[in-house]
Parts: C-alpha cells; structure tokens; sequence
C-alpha cells in the first residue's frame, strides 16, 4: 500500500505536500507548456530537465535545507495543478529564502496563487531564521509581481543573476525595519 503523504499547508482551497519522483511525469507536463514557463529564463523544460530538478528539490531542498517547492494540490479536484513553495537562493552574496508559485492555466485568475503564497510566508517566517522573503521576477510578469505585492512585498530594485536582470520584491520579518 502507497504511504500516505503528509501535507506541509492547508489553505481553504489547496493541500501543499511534499514533490516525489512519482510526480514527474504531470510536473514534466506542466513545464512543457510555453505560457506556463514564459518568464522563466530557461522557458520550457524537457522530461529529462524536469527530472533533474525534481532530484534537485528532493535531495537539495529538501534534503539540506529542510524546504523547496511542493505539489500544490486542488482540494474540490483533487488534481495537481502545480507547484509552489520556497527556493533557497545566493543573490548577490546573501542567503535568501524565495516564495514560489506556478500553477497550471486553467486555475489561473482565480486567487489560488495569492492564497498559497501568503500560506507560505506565514510557514516561512514561522519555521526559517530568515530576516525577509523574497521573489525574483521577470519585470514582464506583472501577474507574478501582483502576486508578490498582494501578499505585503514590496518592489525593491533590479538584480542581476546567472540568467540577466530581474526585479526583487521582498518583505522583512515582521518587527524588522530594516532588512
Ligand atoms: C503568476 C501566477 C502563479 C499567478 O497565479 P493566479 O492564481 O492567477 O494569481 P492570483 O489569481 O492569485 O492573482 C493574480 C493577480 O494578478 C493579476 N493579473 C493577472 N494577469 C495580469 C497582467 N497581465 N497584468 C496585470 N495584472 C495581472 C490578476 O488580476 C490578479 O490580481 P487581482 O486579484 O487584484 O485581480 C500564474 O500566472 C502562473 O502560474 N504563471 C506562470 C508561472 C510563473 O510565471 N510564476 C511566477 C514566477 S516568478
């Protein structure tokens, strides 16, 4: 009998729990859709990319940092529409901690990804010694940016990585002022 996963979130609508490799092959079809993945710098990924990160999640993540991004699961359905979480990231010589989110088309507009990204700042802040959370994003994604500002961040300034320039938003631990 398969073991039952147990979840990281609940929300009102959504199950968060952790990715295993029994997910690649939905997680691999999502990330083969070009509007999905259109403000990524690396766009569509194949099966064998998806794999790699998927074990990147699984071993890095999870396995040395305890987090990373999971199955995001539509509670009425029951389907897998996507994946969201927490990344770790080296941005310009700082340890940052990043709130996540990609959801499949057809469960876009309706609150889903601001419901799981403000779940997953309350567990960000609660569970890391962080002094903020951040997003990266694509200054064209202005889906993403709302996002990132609806949950309390703020834009910060433009940063530049391994794939070019993107803009920062953040938000300070609450009773910090400074971050
Ligand atoms: C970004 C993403 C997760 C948002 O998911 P979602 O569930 O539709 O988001 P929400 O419904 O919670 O909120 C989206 C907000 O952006 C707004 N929005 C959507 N498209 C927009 C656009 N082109 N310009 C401006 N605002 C836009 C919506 O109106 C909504 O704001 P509102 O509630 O004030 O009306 C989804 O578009 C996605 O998965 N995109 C592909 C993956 C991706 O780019 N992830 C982010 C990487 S940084």
């Amino acid at each position: 009998m398969a073991k039952a996963q147990t979840s990281i979130l609940e929300t009102k609508r959504l199950t968060l729990r952790p990715l295993t490799m029994d997910d690649l092959d939905v997680l691999a079809t999502l990330y083969s859709y070009p509007e999905v993945r259109k403000y990524f710098p690396d766009r569509t990924l194949t099966y064998e990319e998806t794999k790699k990160e998927l074990e990147w999640i699984i071993d890095v993540c999870y396995g040395r940092h305890g987090f990373g991004l999971w199955a995001t699961i539509h509670k009425e359905t029951g389907a897998f529409i996507g994946r969201c979480g927490l990344i770790p990231w080296a941005l310009e010589g700082r340890s940052e901690v990043e709130v996540a989110y990609l959801l499949a088309k057809t469960y876009w507009g309706q609150g889903l990804a601001t419901e799981a990204a403000q779940a997953i700042l309350g567990y960000g802040f609660e569970r890391l010694p962080v002094e903020r959370l951040i997003c990266v994003i694509e200054p064209e994604n202005r889906a993403s940016a709302k996002v990132a500002t609806k949950i309390g961040m703020t834009y910060r300034k433009e940063v530049e990585d391994e794939f070019g320039w993107a803009s920062l938003y953040a938000i300070a631990r609450p009773g910090i002022t400074q971050d």
